[in-house]
C-alpha cells in the first residue's frame, strides 16, 4: 500500500516548520506557511553516512593548515572591489540583495564584462529575463562586450550545474535565487526549502570549482532577505543593494563579509549607461548649500574609510487633533522618537502638539548615531523659525540626558568639512578636545557639551 507522503507548513518568511496550518507564524508573520512535502531522501542519505561513514574525517592541526592567499579577482569596478574588501575572492559565495528595479542586474552584468573581458568564461544565468533582455541591457551598458560572456535563460538547478560542468566559468552570477528549483523537491521555486537546497548546490558548484557565484535575491516588502535566512549563514558575502527609486544615487553595503569589513560602502550614479562609480563621495550629497533654509542643518557620517556629508531636513507643523505624526525617511523611528524627547524635554520645546517630519536628503540611511546633533538641530531650527548659520556642520551622538557625546573620526570629518569649505563645525567637545588647534584648517571647531549649548553655537 502506498504511503500518504506526509507534509509540514513551512514558514516562507523564517522557515519554522509546523505540522498544522497556522494563519500566524510564530516569528509574527502573517499567512506565511506554505505546505510542503517532507523530503525522504535527505533523512536515509544521512543514516547511511552515520555507520559507514566512520574514519572518513581526519582533523588536522590548525598550525599545519596553510593560510592560502585569498585570490582576489579584479572586477573592474573600484566601489565593488572596495565593499568585497579588495576583489572578488576566488571560491566565494557573495549573495546580493535588493528591492526589484535598484540596479542589481545593471551592476552585476557590468562586472561580468569587465571579468569577461580578461578572457575567463562568466557564466550568468537568469531565471527572470530573456536572454535578448539580457543583451538588451548588456548593449547599453558596456558597448564592447568580449565572447566569454556567456548567458543562460535557465531556472533548473541540474541543467545549470550541467553547464558549469561544461564551460568551467570563471564567474557565476545566478538571477535570481528565488526563481530557481532542483527536481529532487516538489516545492515551488522562490519557497523555503527550494532556496535552502539550491543554496547548497551553489555553494557545491563554488567550493569544488573555486568558482566564485553571485547569487541576486530579492527582498521583501519590509527590506528582509525574501525567506532564505538559510542562505545568508551559507554564503560568504551578504551585500545590500539600496537607494531611492527616483533617485540615482545607490549605495551597496555588505552585512556580511567572511574577507573584510562591513563598514565600507560603495556608491554609485545610475544613469541611462548604467551604473557610475561615485569615487568623490563627500559631498555628492549636498545640493547647493549656500542658501540656508529654516529646518535644513548638514551632517556628516564616517562610513567605511570615508566621510560623507549629507543634509537633513525636518519640518515642524501644528498638529490635528489627535496623535501628532512622526515621519522619518533616512533615519531610524525610534531614534528620532528619543531626540524629540529630549528636545521636548531639556530645551523645552514643546512637540505634543507638533507633526514632525524629516528626511535625510539624496537617499541616503547612515547608520551612525552621529547624525543625531544635526537631527536635533534640523527639528529646533524649523519649530523656532531659526537658519542654521551658513557653512556649518554638526555632528554628535545626543544622550538621553541631553548630553552630547563623542563620536568616532571626528577628526577626519573635521578635515573633510575644511576641504568642502565649510566654516564651522559643531562636535562633541570630547571630540574637539581631542584635536589639536589649526588641525582642520580654517574650519572652526565649536565643541559642545549639550544639546543647548549646540544650539547657541
Ligand atoms: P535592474 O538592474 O534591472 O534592477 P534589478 O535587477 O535590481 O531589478 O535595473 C533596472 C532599472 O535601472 C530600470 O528601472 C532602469 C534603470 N537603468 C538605467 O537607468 N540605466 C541603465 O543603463 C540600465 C541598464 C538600467
Ligand atoms: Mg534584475
Amino acid at each position: 500500500m502506498a504511503k500518504k507522503a506526509k507534509t509540514v507548513f513551512v514558514c516562507q518568511e523564517c522557515g519554522y516548520e509546523s505540522p498544522k496550518w497556522m494563519g500566524r507564524c510564530i516569528c509574527g508573520a502573517w499567512d506565511s506557511m506554505v505546505e510542503e512535502k517532507i523530503q525522504e531522501l535527505p533523512e536515509r542519505d544521512s543514516r547511511r553516512r552515520g555507520s559507514a561513514g566512520a574514519g572518513a574525517a581526519s582533523p588536522s592541526p590548525l598550525t599545519k593548515v596553510g593560510s592560502a592567499d585569498y585570490q582576489r579577482i579584479d572586477t573592474g569596478i573600484g566601489e565593488l572591489n572596495r565593499v568585497l574588501g579588495g576583489g572578488l575572492v576566488k571560491g566565494s559565495l557573495t549573495l546580493i540583495s535588493g528591492e526589484p528595479g535598484i540596479g542589481k542586474s545593471t551592476l552585476i552584468i557590468q562586472a561580468a564584462a569587465n571579468i569577461a573581458e580578461k578572457g575567463a568564461p562568466v557564466l550568468y544565468v537568469s531565471g527572470e529575463e530573456s536572454e535578448e533582455q539580457i543583451k538588451m541591457r548588456a548593449d547599453r551598458v558596456c558597448p564592447e562586450m568580449s565572447d566569454s560572456l556567456l548567458v543562460l535563460a535557465e531556472t533548473n538547478m541540474e541543467n545549470i550545474i550541467a553547464a558549469c560542468e561544461n564551460i568551467r566559468p570563471g564567474f557565476l552570477i545566478i538571477d535570481s535565487i528565488q526563481t530557481m528549483y532542483t527536481q529532487e523537491l516538489d516545492s515551488v521555486p522562490g519557497s523555503v526549502s527550494q532556496v535552502r537546497a539550491c543554496g547548497n548546490l551553489l555553494m557545491k558548484i563554488g567550493k569544488s570549482d573555486s568558482i566564485p557565484v553571485f547569487i541576486v535575491a530579492h527582498v521583501t516588502k519590509s527590506g528582509e532577505l525574501a525567506g532564505p535566512k538559510i542562505v545568508e549563514h551559507l554564503v560568504d558575502c551578504v551585500l545590500n543593494f539600496s537607494g531611492e527609486r527616483d533617485h540615482e544615487i545607490r549605495i551597496l553595503r555588505a552585512y556580511k563579509n567572511r574577507f573584510g569589513t562591513t563598514s565600507e560602502i560603495g556608491a554609485f550614479q545610475m544613469e541611462s549607461g548604467g551604473l557610475r562609480e561615485i569615487q568623490n563621495l563627500s559631498g555628492s550629497f549636498l545640493e547647493s548649500t549656500e542658501e540656508k533654509t529654516e529646518g535644513s542643518v548638514v551632517t556628516a557620517v564616517y562610513e567605511g574609510s570615508r566621510p560623507v556629508f549629507l543634509e537633513i531636513q525636518a519640518l515642524t507643523t501644528p498638529a490635528n487633533i489627535g496623535f501628532a505624526r512622526r515621519t522619518a525617511v533616512g533615519i531610524d523611528h525610534q531614534r528620532l522618537s528619543m531626540i524629540l524627547a529630549v528636545l521636548e524635554k531639556k530645551l523645552g520645546l514643546r512637540m505634543i502638539d507638533q507633526d514632525v517630519y524629516v528626511n535625510v536628503v539624496g537617499g541616503l540611511r547612515p547608520d551612525s548615531t552621529s547624525v543625531d546633533l544635526g537631527v536635533a538641530l534640523a527639528v529646533y531650527s524649523s519649530l523656532r523659525g531659526v537658519t542654521c548659520r551658513r557653512r556649518t556642520v554638526a555632528i554628535g551622538e545626543v544622550g538621553l540626558t541631553g548630553d552630547l557625546r563623542s563620536v568616532s573620526a571626528a577628526e577626519k570629518i573635521a578635515l573633510e568639512a575644511d576641504r568642502l569649505g565649510y566654516e564651522q563645525i559643531i562636535m562633541p567637545a570630547r571630540n574637539a578636545g581631542r584635536m589639536k588647534r589649526g588641525e582642520a584648517g580654517r574650519c572652526r571647531i565649536s565643541g559642545v557639551r549639550s544639546l543647548s549649548e549646540a544650539v547657541r553655537a
